[in-house]
């Protein structure tokens, strides 16, 4: 997928030079970011067929969130892509708690959330097109505090779906979980309130 533009509301706490632990790095989509704006960037993946597609100059690190340990600290750990919307809530705390092994003294965790309104009200059929990639809803479910979805990504002829399972997480419940693991201070980024900064 192209780069949609996720990164730029908090674009301006990534400063140049600095260290980043971008969990669920994927392809490397944002990671081409990240490395275009001068950081140093680990990128951390459980498939290693994705991680094949990360550029050369991240380092690419193959493992669950969960479980990750490295020896280093970092000065942003990056979990985009609403990783923090894990369906199960062990894991939503598991991934947390390494958000908070991996940041420095002094350094921040920027976290990426789904819109709870946009998943509460989707429905099926189309959603955007946006740099050439049309995207629409082809199945959706509620369950209690859990979203069920099937999305179809349409690219020069070709397909992809992605079928996900997504808990409803409100601001207070994400700042609760980071609270629980040891973050503080939190602040709240871009129109939608999308990203949140934890010191
Ligand atoms: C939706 S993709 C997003 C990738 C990338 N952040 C992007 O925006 O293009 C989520 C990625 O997280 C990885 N992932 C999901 N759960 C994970 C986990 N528990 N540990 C490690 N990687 C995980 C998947 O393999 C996938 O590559």
């Amino acid at each position: 997928m192209p780069y949609l533009g996720e990164l730029d509301s908090v674009r301006a706490l990534l400063a140049r030079g600095t260290s980043i632990l971008e969990l669920g790095a994927g392809a490397g989509r944002l990671t081409r970011k990240l490395l275009e704006w001068g950081l140093s960037v680990t990128a951390v993946d459980n498939s290693a067929a994705m991680l094949a597609h990360v550029p050369r100059d991240a380092k690419p690190v193959l493992s669950d969130i969960e479980k990750l340990r490295l020896l280093e600290a970092f000065d942003t750990v990056l979990l985009a892509s609403d990783l923090i919307n894990h369906p199960s809530a062990t894991s939503r705390k598991s991934i947390a708690a390494t958000a908070r092994r991996h940041v420095a003294r002094g350094g921040q965790l920027l976290v990426e959330r789904h819109d709870p309104d946009r998943l509460r009200n989707a429905q099926v059929g189309a959603v955007s097109c946006v740099n050439g990639l049309r995207s629409s809803i082809e199945a959706v479910r509620c369950c209690e505090d859990d979203i069920e979805m099937t999305v179809r990504y349409d690219m020069d002829g070709r397909t992809w779906r992605q079928s996900f399972r997504a808990s409803l997480l409100s601001e207070a419940e994400i700042e609760g979980l980071l609270t629980e693991v040891g973050f503080r201070s939190f602040e709240w980024f871009g129109e939608k309130r999308m990203w949140v900064r934890a010191a």
